[in-house]
């Protein structure tokens, strides 16, 4: 696609199988461009070894329907031969990739980084929305925006959630009815310690303590914690100090689903 004149292009990077909190990033964008171009890729390089690549839920027919119904104007949907033509140059996000997501998945960002970038340039956007759902994805899409110059503006949206709490995710629908009732208990504590950190005298022992303390009741509820961390929003370092913008972030497995969410503070 080309630039043109005047008129602003809005792109919503996805790997399909929508669900309401895709629908309300193309609303988004919907409200504020002339046009709205949504791409539906399963990223190969974003997946680990062992990761749900293969049985990633894909319903393209259904997909279509959906991004029609809120007035998205293109969907693209490439294969991996037009996206990945040869082994080719890959982007890697220093520091804010290191812990969290990026330790436990390694290479996850580089994958997406670099097909965030080639989508950002075959689409020309104007604007990219992201949601808050991924927050260390956001964090690194913001980064490599700046660091490269890219004429691109970031938008973060809130994260669309089930009423009893649990954000939206494609990864739910691998739960078992068991698991799915447990799988709130995320935001719950989440909830929990902002409260806390609100109402207390926030020192940084009494927020290790409360981390720490979260993280013990996910375990002792079946859940098996990669982290429970408050990160600052510019670095994603680690923080105790929360004079600055930052998040409380979570990541779990239960069965065989790993969840991720977090909370802004
Ligand atoms: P995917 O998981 O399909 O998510 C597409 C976009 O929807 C991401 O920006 C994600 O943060 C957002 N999203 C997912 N669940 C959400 C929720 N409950 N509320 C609000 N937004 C939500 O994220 C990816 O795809 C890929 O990594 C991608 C950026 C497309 C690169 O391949």
């Amino acid at each position: 696609m080309e630039h043109s004149a005047g008129l602003t292009t809005g792109l919503v990077p996805t790997m399909g199988a929508f669900h309401e909190g895709h629908l309300q990033l193309m609303r988004a964008a919907r409200i504020e461009n002339d046009r709205v171009v949504v791409s539906l890729f399963v990223n190969p390089t974003q997946f680990g070894v062992g990761e749900d690549f293969e049985r990633y839920p894909r319903n393209l027919d259904r997909d279509i329907a959906l991004a029609e119904s809120v007035g998205v104007d293109v969907l693209f949907a490439p294969d991996t031969q037009q996206i990945y033509p040869r082994p080719g140059c890959t982007i890697h996000v220093p520091v804010v990739t290191e812990r969290w997501e990026g330790q436990i998945r390694p290479h996850h960002f580089s994958g997406v980084a670099t097909v965030v970038c080639k989508l950002f340039h075959i689409v020309c956007c104007d604007v990219a929305y992201f949601g808050q759902k991924d927050l260390q994805q956001c964090i690194v899409i913001r980064r490599m925006i700046d660091d490269l110059n890219i004429p691109v503006r970031f938008s973060m949206q809130p994260t669309v959630r089930e009423p009893d709490g649990l954000a939206m995710s494609s990864r739910n629908a691998y739960l078992t009815p068991e698991d799915r009732a447990r799988a709130p208990m995320l935001q719950q504590l989440l909830q929990s310690v902002r409260k806390a950190i609100k109402e207390g005298n926030c020192t940084p022992d009494q927020l290790d303590k409360w981390l720490h303390s979260a993280s013990t009741k996910l375990e002792i509820a079946g859940f098996s914690v990669d982290y429970f961390e408050c990160i600052d929003l510019e670095d994603a370092h680690a923080v105790r100090d929360i004079s600055r913008p930052c998040a409380l972030i979570v990541a779990a497995r239960i069965g065989r689903t790993r969840l991720i969410d977090n909370l802004l503070i």
